[in-house]
């Protein structure tokens, strides 16, 4: 009788468990913000933690390379705090979460995501104002949460856009 596991079945082990890490990362990230929020609605129920990465779950889009691109979760009614994991997000160009009811600052560690390109938080329950690290991400064209953002991202539609949203925000009212 073998006494000892061959040392093939132990390299094939360890690959496979290296790959499995390196591998799901990116839903693991995703994963933290789903044990983050209360979902009554049930809209993360296909995020499977034992998949091999997110890009077959609902509301995650990915590229080629199954690295996540966009996460659309628009009117989730999910409730919580957003997580700092979030930063870990390498091609993530689209994050829309708008129109739940997420409580708590945006972490600063977003401004890690430098392929983001629209950040929409609109109609939430933050608190704590944008994080000065978004200030690093040049590709970001749209980040709203209050009239406030527009000015810092889009100086030369400030007036305008600042205008419209004051007086969504009932500053005129
Ligand atoms: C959103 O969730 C709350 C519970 O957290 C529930 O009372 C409410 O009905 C939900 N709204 C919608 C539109 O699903
Ligand atoms: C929003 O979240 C708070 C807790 O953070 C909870 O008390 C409240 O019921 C939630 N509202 C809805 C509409 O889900
Ligand atoms: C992400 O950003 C935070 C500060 O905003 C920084 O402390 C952290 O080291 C960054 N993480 C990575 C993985 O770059
Ligand atoms: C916003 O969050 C606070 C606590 O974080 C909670 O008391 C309040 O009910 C929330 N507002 C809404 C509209 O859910």
């Amino acid at each position: 009788m073998e006494r000892f596991v061959p040392l093939y079945l132990w390299l094939i082990l360890v690959l496979e468990l290296v790959f499995r890490a390196a591998g799901n990362a990116e839903g693991d990230v995703l994963n933290a913000l789903k044990t983050n929020m209360a979902d009554p609605n049930n809209v993360l129920q296909s995020w499977d933690a034992t998949f091999v990465n997110p890009c077959g779950w609902d509301h995650v889009t990915c590229n080629d390379e199954n690295s996540v691109t966009r996460v659309d979760l628009q009117n989730a009614n999910l409730s919580g705090q957003l997580v700092p994991q979030l930063g870990q997000l390498p091609n993530l160009q689209y994050l829309e979460l708008s129109g739940s009811n997420i409580s708590g600052i945006i972490p600063e560690e977003l401004g890690n995501l430098t392929n983001l390109v629209s950040l929409d938080l609109y109609l939430n329950n933050l608190s704590g104002g944008i994080p000065t690290t978004l200030g690093k991400l040049t590709k970001l064209r749209f980040l709203y949460e209050h009239f406030k953002i527009f000015m810092l991202v889009s100086p030369c539609f400030c007036f305008v856009v600042m205008f419209v949203l004051m007086y969504l925000e009932g500053f005129y009212a």
